[in-house]
């Protein structure tokens, strides 16, 4: 345990090929970020004696309920932002608008977008949540940024990353340059002291194959025709046309869905659907799909919405939602293959348009 590097050291030794700066900015931005995490680990880890479960009285910026812990650990986050100095502005799913550091604002060379607690329904039931977050370029650096400078693809992200807060603290983290695994030593940070996050695995690879997937099962009449393929070809077994039997895993925590998939592989989907035809997925692109999307493919994996690359997308709005597939390659190539096959497109057009009931393939 004591010949594992910290976060600082694995961080310097990854970015090695950069100019000094460019490392010693990441490094500090990310050690905020890392220092904010485990604060909201230590209050997640106390559970009802935080006094932060339940309901907070107030809505995010998508009018959703709050828990205290989701206001919580959005406050720890910007509270940690705002005095990194490298950090000109950030946004969060917890406000509406961006912030700007007080101090920092014209030296931030990094924007930084975040889902504070994400899957944050578990709380009470004491199941894995988590947090998720982006480094953007800030292209206008002296400049106060605006909502627009946000408006970058996946690809332009410098790092992105989640931390799980399980049974263990853990850091999955990538400067386009691989992907970083670290845990939280909870023995650490005695005397006022930072916590220390050591590197406990490296070049983390999503293997191309797997017989498990995650969706939520109970919107499968909303689903999209494609997705509906694919789900009953792998429920139909060793006797269906794939010729195995698929498992099934749904935490309803992205972060701990995307970490499973990172340690054995596997599929996760929140499809477009018809529930609300002015929401065409679930989840958020700057702050939930992105960053998983730039995690999934340095660690060989793939992540799009059906037909596109979510890194190729580029955002409208801060909190704007899209539909997530991803994990193990092969699979994905399949139902990336299922969305470009003309026959299942046409019937899931008529779905759209025309609302008719496509009974889901047997
Ligand atoms: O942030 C959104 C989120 O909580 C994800 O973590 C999770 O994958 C999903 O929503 C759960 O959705 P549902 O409540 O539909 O199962
Ligand atoms: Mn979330």
């Amino acid at each position: 345990m004591h010949d594992m590097l910290t976060l600082q050291e694995a961080l310097a030794r990854n970015l090695d090929d950069s100019a000094p700066e460019v490392v010693a900015s990441m490094v500090d931005t990310i050690s905020a970020i890392a220092n904010a995490c485990a604060r909201i680990s230590d209050l997640a880890g106390q559970g009802v004696l935080a006094g932060a479960h339940g309901l907070a009285d107030s809505a995010n910026s998508q009018g959703e309920a709050q828990k205290k812990l989701d206001v919580l650990s959005d406050e720890i986050m910007s509270h940690h932002l705002g005095h990194c100095q490298h950090v000109a502005g950030w946004a969060s799913e917890e406000h509406e608008h961006h912030q700007l550091s007080d101090r920092h604002v014209r030296q931030g060379r990094y924007l930084v977008v975040y889902d504070p607690l994400d899957g944050s329904s578990n709380i009470e039931a004491n199941i894995s949540i988590g947090t998720i977050f982006s480094i953007l370029p800030h292209e206008g650096r002296g400049r106060l940024p605006t909502e627009d400078s946000y408006r970058q693809t996946g690809h332009e992200q410098l790092a992105a990353g989640y931390v799980l807060y399980g049974p263990a603290t853990i850091m999955v983290l990538t400067c386009r340059r691989g992907v970083l695994m670290f845990t939280l030593d909870k023995r650490s940070g005695v005397n006022g002291e930072p916590m220390r996050w050591l590197l406990t695995q490296e070049n983390v690879q999503i293997p191309a194959q797997t017989k498990e997937f995650a969706i939520n099962a109970s919107n499968q009449r909303f689903w999209e025709k494609p997705v509906q393929r694919y789900i009953a070809e792998c429920t139909a077994g060793e006797n269906g046309p794939r010729m195995k039997d698929f498992n099934m895993r749904w935490v309803a925590s992205m972060v701990a869905e995307v970490h499973r998939i990172m340690t054995r592989g596997g599929v996760f989907m929140y499809p477009r659907d018809t529930r609300e035809p002015r929401k065409p997925g679930r989840l958020r692109l700057m702050y939930e799909a992105s960053p998983m999307a730039l995690l999934v493919e340095q660690a060989g994996g793939r992540a799009v919405n059906g037909t596109s690359e979510l890194l190729d997308l580029v955002p409208d709005t801060l909190h704007q939602r899209v539909p997530v597939i991803l994990g193990s390659r092969d699979e994905i190539d399949r139902i990336v293959s299922y969305h470009a096959d003309p026959h299942e497109n046409v019937s899931w057009q008529l779905f759209k348009t025309r609302s008719l009931f496509v009974q889901p393939q047997a």
